[in-house]
This record gives C-alpha cells, sequence and structure tokens, in this order.
C-alpha cells in the first residue's frame, strides 16, 4: 500500500506555497530545479492475486490517478464546505472506522431528515462498476454528484459549492496542481474524490493472511470451519465472491418486509428488477453494522438466521444463485450459524480501517 505519511505533504504544501508566490508576483523568478512538470501519477498498489478476471480495474482514461487529485480529493472527501450549512461532509456518512459506512440505520441529512437507505462502505470501489444499493450510478465520478444536492444529504447546489472553493485560499491552487491548469468545477471536484476512493484498497484481513500468506495460524479452527462452509455448503461465495467478497452484481435474495422500496425496479421502472439491491462486500462486514439496504439487521447473527431461516423463496425475480434456498437445501445449526459469523468476522482489514492516509487532512 502505497502511504501518505506526514513528509511528503507537509513538502506538498511547502511547494505549493511556494508556487503561489509565484503566481502572485510575475516578477519573482522559478529557481532553477523547481520547475513544475505537471502531476505526479500515482500507484495503486494491491497483492497479485487481489487482479481478478472478473473484476477489471476501472480507471476512466480522462482521470488518471495522480499524487495531487487523491490528496485533493481526500482534502474534499472530508470537507464540510460541501454541505449547505458547513456541517457535514461526504465523512460524516462515510467514517474510516466502520470502513466509510455510518452505523446509523439510515443516514441524516444536514436538516436532521432521515433518508431511506443504510450508508454503504467504501472498499476496494476501482474494480466496481455499479453504484448505490440499486446501482442508479455507473462511476465513482457520477456517484460523487449525487450527496452535495440530494435533500437528504448535504442539500446543497453545486454552484455554490464551486464558488465557496474558488474563493478559498488553498483550493485554486491545490486544483490547479492536481489538474495542470487552472479552474474549480464540479466535474473537477467529482474527479478528484473519485481518484481518493480508488485508493481505498482492502486486502489485508487474517483471511487473506491465512488464504494467500501461507499463515495458518491466521484463522482459529472455528474461524476455518466458517470458510468452509461460506465457500461450501452455505453457498455465501455464489455472490459474495471471494477475492472482493462481491460478485459485483444486484440480485434479489427474497429479503421480505417492507415493499416500498424496490431497488433497481425503480431506477430503471422493469418489473424483473424489482426487489434487486447490490451484493455488497463481505469485506470489513464486521464494522459496517446495521446490515441490509435498510439497515433491518442490528448484527451479523441476525443476518445468518435471516439466511439460515427466513429466505421468502417465493419472492419475485429472485436470482439463480439463491436456488439451494428454493431447493430447500440451506439447513445450518447453532454451531455452524456461529462458525459463520467468526468467518465474516476475520474479514476484517484493521491496516484499512487505522491507515493514516485515509484519515482527515484537515
Ligand atoms: C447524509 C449521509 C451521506 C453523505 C453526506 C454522503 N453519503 Fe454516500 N451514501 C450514503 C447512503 C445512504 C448511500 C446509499 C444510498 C443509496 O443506495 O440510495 C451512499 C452511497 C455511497 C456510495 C456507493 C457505494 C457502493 O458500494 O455502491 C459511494 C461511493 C458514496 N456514497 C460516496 C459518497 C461521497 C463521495 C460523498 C460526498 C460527496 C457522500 N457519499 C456523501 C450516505 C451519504
Ligand atoms: C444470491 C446471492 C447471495 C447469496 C447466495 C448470499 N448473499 Fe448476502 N447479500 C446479497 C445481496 C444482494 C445483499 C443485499 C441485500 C439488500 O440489502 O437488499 C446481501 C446482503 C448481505 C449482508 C449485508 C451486507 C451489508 O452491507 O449490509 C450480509 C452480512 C450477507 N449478505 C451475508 C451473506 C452470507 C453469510 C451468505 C451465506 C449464508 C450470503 N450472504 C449469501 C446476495 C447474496
Amino acid at each position: 500500500m502505497k502511504m501518505h505519511g506526514r513528509t511528503p505533504v507537509v513538502l506538498l504544501l511547502a511547494g505549493l506555497v511556494t508556487l503561489y508566490a509565484c503566481h502572485r508576483d510575475p516578477d519573482v523568478a522559478q529557481p532553477a530545479g523547481q520547475e513544475w512538470n505537471g502531476p505526479t501519477p500515482f500507484q495503486l498498489s494491491y497483492p497479485a492475486w487481489a487482479a481478478d478476471a472478473l473484476h477489471e480495474l476501472l480507471i476512466p482514461v480522462d482521470n488518471p490517478l495522480t499524487e495531487e487529485g487523491v490528496a485533493l480529493g481526500r482534502k474534499l472527501f472530508h470537507e464540510k464546505a460541501l454541505s449547505d450549512d458547513y456541517s457535514m461532509s461526504c465523512a460524516t456518512c462515510h467514517q474510516q472506522e466502520f470502513a466509510f459506512s455510518d452505523p446509523r440505520t439510515v443516514s441524516l441529512g444536514t436538516d436532521g431528515s432521515p433518508g431511506r437507505r443504510n450508508s454503504m462502505g467504501i472498499m476496494n470501489p476501482a474494480w466496481d462498476h455499479l453504484f448505490f444499493w440499486d446501482a442508479r450510478a455507473a462511476s465513482l465520478e457520477m456517484q460523487a454528484l449525487g450527496p452535495v444536492v440530494n435533500m437528504v444529504e448535504m442539500r446543497n447546489t453545486w454552484p455554490v459549492v464551486e464558488s465557496r472553493l474558488a474563493a478559498h485560499p488553498d483550493y485554486p491552487l491545490l486544483f490547479e496542481r492536481a489538474f495542470g491548469s487552472p479552474g474549480v468545477d464540479s466535474m473537477r471536484v467529482v474527479k478528484a474524490i473519485a481518484q481518493f476512493e480508488r485508493t481505498l484498497i482492502s486486502f489485508n484481513s487474517r483471511f487473506d493472511r491465512f488464504e494467500h500468506g501461507g499463515d495458518i495460524t491466521a484463522l482459529t479452527p472455528q474461524e476455518q470451519a466458517g470458510r468452509d462452509l461460506y465457500f461450501g455448503e452455505a453457498h455465501c461465495n455464489d455472490c459474495h465472491a471471494a477475492p472482493f467478497f462481491s460478485d459485483n452484481s444486484v440480485l434479489a435474495i427474497g429479503l421480505g418486509g417492507d415493499a416500498s422500496d424496490q431497488g433497481m425496479g425503480e431506477v430503471t421502472g422493469d418489473h424483473a428488477d424489482y426487489g434487486r439491491f447490490k451484493t455488497t462486500t463481505m469485506r470489513n462486514i464486521e464494522v459496517t453494522a446495521p446490515y441490509m439496504h435498510d439497515g433491518r439487521y442490528a448484527t451479523l447473527e441476525q443476518v445468518v438466521d435471516f439466511y439460515a431461516d427466513s429466505v421468502d423463496v417465493n419472492a419475485p425475480n429472485m436470482s439463480q444463485h439463491m436456488l439451494p434456498w428454493i431447493a430447500g437445501e440451506i439447513d445450518l445449526d447453532a454451531d455452524e450459524r456461529a462458525a459463520l459469523v467468526a468467518f465474516l468476522k476475520s474479514l476484517t482489514d484493521t491496516e484499512f480501517l487505522n491507515n493514516p492516509a485515509f484519515s482527515d487532512p484537515h
């Protein structure tokens, strides 16, 4: 993992101060050897086994990662000026210690009004192409346009955000550094945020050390039993597929209950999409409670009980991967359920949750 320690940030800022001074006073010549040659390419780092063929690394050609862009995106992700009353940043609902999710059942807007869905964690999104529970955004760039103007989230307008950032003492120069020319606009804001999000990489859980690092002591016997169930009899891996622990698809699993949210069906208007929601990753699932699109389950035990006892096999549009449930083949006793939960908790990546490169730089 490429780290942004304190020193590079300080050096970058020192560089910016110099450049800023030059802009202010054109008579001051640039000292030799300090010429700026444009943004520095940022090298994403991840284990070779994670470069799974099913999941292509998706970096838009018009938004390559740069050191300056990622640093700007990190600052913007934590920037409260994005919300109408300066009370909320992206990180308010996407907190690092909870794998960039929100422990509240549904998130609240700046005026306290509740949204209708649980905030999702953000992990390994560089390999993903469907965002939100209903998959209504096809890229991180498009995704990030939404929350700023959402009336149950930041309740702002893009012209207001643009003028606030353009009038800020630091941002104009940071944008120029990140994109190679002056200008603060909404597309650059979302591009920088997307660059930062693509660095949110998590592949260092105890499971990874067991499975890929050759450390057979990394999982307890109970967790190993849970692993066998996960990949075998309990069929979890059919959808929450390793190594991403998601198949990046949008499926109906017979969750039942509240019919007021039809997920992807509301976006496409197609009845075949009713009740379909995004298959989220199981990585760091221990810390992203509560669970499901509406946050209905407070614990992983409740989720596993749902899969063991309460799947509505007659629900419309059931995924083919739910056939073992429809055929009545899923039978998990108390020990097996406990083992599955224990295994899920072995997917927590404490390095990711504490990585200083992702924290609030303000
Ligand atoms: C008020 C809380 C709130 C704020 C502020 C907020 N989000 Fe979210 N975010 C959510 C909720 C809730 C969802 C799921 C919404 C849905 O699916 O309809 C979500 C979904 C997402 C997703 C989709 C993840 C996935 O796997 O599909 C990303 C990425 C994301 N937000 C990034 C951001 C960024 C970037 C910002 C700042 C520009 C932001 N969010 C601001 C609550 C919030
Ligand atoms: C047919 C595909 C499929 C199978 C099989 C499956 N899941 Fe899921 N899972 C999903 C989908 C889709 C969601 C999101 C549902 C929603 O919120 O409406 C989900 C949600 C979850 C969540 C909550 C995720 C979150 O971010 O809140 C957990 C935990 C979970 N599944 C665990 C499991 C376990 C454990 C198994 C095996 C017993 C399993 N799943 C089997 C597709 C599947």
